[in-house]
């Protein structure tokens, strides 16, 4: 045994994982859900499902207060000041967008910056590629080098008086490794720039204390993080998020409207017009309560434990390169690989075929993947449920594939 944590079985509370012998390696696309999350959206459906925010009879106050109740969860989880700081959003993407759309355009000038990283998501960069394209401001990306790292220099260099919002992911979805979201934040309040920190690849591994970053905006996912599908979070200081025009108009976002004028509803209402995902929202309260119950503690020892194993692992199969940091410490779970001679689409079919679930392909990176020269990739991605057997399954497998397409071991 690599470590007595790895005993636990965390996959009986997860049944999907419980019926099945997959080994389950693809959770930076979508985690699995415990029963409590599936429960918790069944039984809001059950027996509290009304429009929140809207009815003034005992159901409508129910689904009213699960909702809201979500809602202190989220600011609770991520050390936020007040709940009216946490939007409701779809997910990560959405949150960007709303950013985006919402604070870029309303602030942005010819001629000025925004700062981010060559290894973002597509969604941490194309909103902000819109927003330039609408207003005459321009993109800059920082580099990484072929370890995936950003030296303080880097950020130094491209942090300056014309930047004006700096976008950056905490974990990178595909080189796994914490990028230096502090010092970006040290430097870009010094310019008087804000920034906005992709936490889908973060939240869901470690503690985001929104107050000890300091960032201005956080976004992520509930899917990642154990919660439903279709449910995400923007973090954002009421400072700013006050002085934001809404990104979506409609029900429910105002206070009042008249033939020619209205008043938009106060924070956090302003930003989630129409009917809102209640059932989303209390099934995220369940994944993060469920979280709080294992705690980070245990989830970052274990998912250290199987990186450390898969990673050390790889490095004795023949052919196998890993993109990114050559240190197993340096991967936050996620390992991204190519093998000599064998197409990642390829590596993925014959995992499936052997009951390995991974993603292949470009990841939503593809200016990341030029960057580093390796086109498609392979990625293995771990939460605190894997099991040794898995990572296990995953060497066997990986160990076999280029004699079974063709070249010696
Ligand atoms: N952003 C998700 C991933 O990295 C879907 O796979």
């Amino acid at each position: 045994m690599v470590s007595d944590l790895l005993t636990v079985d965390y996959k009986k509370d997860f049944p999907l994982l419980a019926a099945t012998d997959v080994a389950y390696l693809d959770n930076s696309a979508t985690s699995q859900r415990p029963t409590c999350v599936i429960e918790a959206e069944r039984d809001f459906y059950l027996k509290h499902n009304a429009n929140p925010l809207r009815g003034l009879y005992q159901l409508a106050m129910e689904a009213t207060d699960a909702y809201e109740n979500a809602r202190i969860a989220v600011q609770k989880f991520i050390n936020a000041k007040s709940e009216q700081e946490i939007i409701f959003t779809r997910n990560t993407t959405e949150s960007l967008n709303l950013v985006a759309y919402s604070y870029a355009l309303s602030v942005l000038q010819p001629g000025d910056e925004i700062v981010t990283t060559i290894m973002e998501h597509h969604s941490n960069m194309l909103p902000w590629r819109m927003a330039a394209a609408k207003t005459g401001a321009v993109v800059k990306y920082i580099d990484c080098d072929a370890e995936g790292y950003i030296s303080d220099a880097a950020l130094a260099e491209a942090i300056t008086a014309k930047t004006k919002i700096v976008a950056m992911a905490q974990v990178g979805n595909v080189l796994g490794r914490l990028n230096p979201v502090e010092k970006a934040i040290e430097l870009a309040h010094a310019v008087g720039a804000v920034v906005v920190v992709d936490a889908a690849q973060s939240a869901p591994h470690m503690p985001v204390d929104v107050q000890k970053l300091d960032a201005d905006f956080v976004a992520f996912s509930g899917h990642k993080m154990f919660g439903p599908m279709g449910i995400g979070v923007l973090y954002g200081k009421k400072k700013l998020l006050n002085k934001m025009p809404p990104y979506c108009y409609g029900g429910e976002m105002i206070t009042w409207v008249s033939r020619d004028t209205q008043e938009y509803a106060p924070l956090p209402h302003k930003f989630e017009a129409g009917t809102v995902n209640a059932a989303g929202a209390v099934g995220l309260h369940a994944a993060i309560d469920y979280m709080n119950s294992i705690g980070f503690e245990v989830m970052e020892a274990r998912e250290a434990a199987l990186t450390k194993l898969c990673f050390e692992g790889m490095q004795k199969l023949e052919g196998i390169n890993i993109i990114g940091s050559q240190k197993w410490e340096e991967h936050k779970g996620i390992i991204t690989f190519t093998i000599d001679g064998v197409h990642p689409h390829d590596i993925a079919a014959i995992m499936d075929a052997d009951g390995v679930n991974i993603r292949a392909g470009n990841h939503c990176a593809q200016p990341l993947l030029d960057h580093l020269h390796c086109g498609a990739t392979a990625r293995a991605s771990l939460a605190f449920y894997n099991t040794e057997a898995d990572v296990q399954k995953f060497l066997t497998c990986l160990g076999s594939i280029r004699e079974r397409m063709g070249y010696g071991r």
